[in-house]
C-alpha cells in the first residue's frame, strides 16, 4: 500500500496517506458501502499538504483532484452498492467569489459521481439550527438586523445533506429481519428530512488539534453514519471512508459488526482514528461476550 503508515487488523485497515493512493491499492468490487464527508472546498484547510483536497485555490481544482477519487470508488465498490457523502451548499463571499450567495456544492458533487456512471439514489436533508449558524458565522443573510436594513439579502439557514449514489449492476442483496428493522424505525429513517440529528453526537476531537496548520474539523454525527450502515450493509461488509478524519465512520461500522477501511492524510487525525477504531473493536468484542454469557 502506498502510504506513510498503516494499522491493519482482521477487522479494519487504517492508512495514513492520500485516499486516491490508498484506494488504488484496494481490490476491485471489495467495498460494500462507503460513507464520508469530503473536505469542503476552501471552507476549512486541514493541513498544508498539496494532497489535502481542502487545500485548493479554486472549486475547479478541488473537482479535478476529487475526480480521481470517484474513479477509484467506482472500481472498488461492489456493483449495486451505495456511496453516501455528507455535504452542504457553500456560502460564497465577496472576497473569494466576488458575490455573496450560495454555491451548489452538493449538486456539483452529485454530477461528478454521475459522470462516472453512479446512479442518483437518495438525498436526505439534515436540519440545522439557523440561530447557531448565525452566532457562529455572523452571516449577513441570517442576522436579524438585515431584516430591518436590507431584507432582500436575508436567507434561510443551510442544512446538511446526505446524498447517496449507487454503483450500477447487482451483487448480493442487503437484507434485514422485520424484528431488527421494525416499521417504526423504517418510517423514522425514510423521512426525507432528519430533524432529530444532534449536532454534538460526534467522537471527541479536541486531542487532534495541532497548532501550526490546524483550523477546524467537522466530525460526522454518529447517528447519520449508523443509519447509512444499518440500511445499506450486511454484517461483515467492508465500509470505506476515504476521508477518515478521527475515525467516526469506522467507529460506527465496527460497533455494528462491519469491517472498515479508511484513509486520512493528517497525522494527528490518523493517530486519533487508530485509537478510536481499537476502542470500537474492543467494545464490540465485549458486547458479543456479554451476549454469549
Ligand atoms: C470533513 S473531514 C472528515 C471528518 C470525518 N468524517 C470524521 O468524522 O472524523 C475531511 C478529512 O479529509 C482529510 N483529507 C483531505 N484530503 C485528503 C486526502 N487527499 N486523502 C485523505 N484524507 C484527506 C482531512 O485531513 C480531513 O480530516
Amino acid at each position: 500500500m502506498n502510504c506513510i503508515d498503516q494499522v491493519v487488523t482482521d477487522r479494519y485497515a487504517a492508512y495514513h496517506g492520500d485516499c486516491v493512493e490508498v484506494l488504488r491499492g484496494l481490490p476491485d468490487h471489495s467495498v460494500g458501502y462507503s460513507i464520508f464527508s469530503p473536505p469542503f472546498a476552501s471552507l476549512y484547510t486541514y493541513s498544508n499538504s498539496p494532497r489535502d483536497m481542502g487545500n485548493v485555490r479554486s472549486d475547479a481544482e478541488f473537482f479535478e483532484h476529487f475526480d480521481f477519487l470517484i474513479a477509484e470508488l467506482r472500481r472498488v465498490m461492489k456493483p449495486g452498492r451505495n456511496v453516501s457523502f455528507h455535504c452542504m451548499d457553500m456560502p460564497s463571499s465577496k472576497e473569494r467569489d466576488g458575490v455573496i450567495g450560495l454555491k451548489d456544492f452538493p449538486g456539483d458533487l452529485l454530477r461528478a459521481f454521475q459522470r462516472h456512471g453512479f446512479i442518483f439514489h437518495a438525498k436526505v436533508t439534515i436540519w440545522k439550527d439557523p440561530v447557531t449558524a448565525m452566532t457562529r458565522t455572523k452571516a449577513l443573510g441570517l442576522l436579524h438586523k438585515s431584516i430591518r436594513e436590507r431584507s432582500e439579502m436575508t436567507r434561510m439557514g443551510i442544512p446538511d445533506y446526505l446524498i447517496t449514489v449507487r454503483a450500477p449492476g447487482e451483487s448480493e442483496h442487503v437484507t434485514h429481519t422485520a424484528e431488527e428493522f421494525p416499521v417504526s424505525l423504517w418510517q423514522q429513517v425514510a423521512s426525507p428530512v432528519w430533524m432529530d440529528i444532534n449536532p454534538s453526537d460526534t467522537l471527541q476531537f479536541r486531542s487532534a488539534r495541532e497548532h501550526d496548520d490546524e483550523r477546524h474539523i467537522c466530525p460526522l454525527q454518529l447517528e447519520v453514519i449508523r443509519r447509512g450502515v444499518m440500511l445499506w450493509t450486511n454484517p461483515g461488509d467492508v465500509v470505506l471512508s476515504p476521508f477518515m478524519g478521527i475515525g467516526s465512520e469506522g467507529f460506527v461500522a465496527l460497533e455494528m459488526g462491519r469491517r472498515f477501511v479508511g484513509a486520512e492524510l493528517k497525522k494527528s487525525y490518523f493517530d486519533q482514528s487508530v485509537g478510536n477504531l481499537a476502542a470500537a473493536t474492543k467494545e464490540q468484542a465485549q458486547g458479543l461476550f456479554a451476549e454469549a454469557a
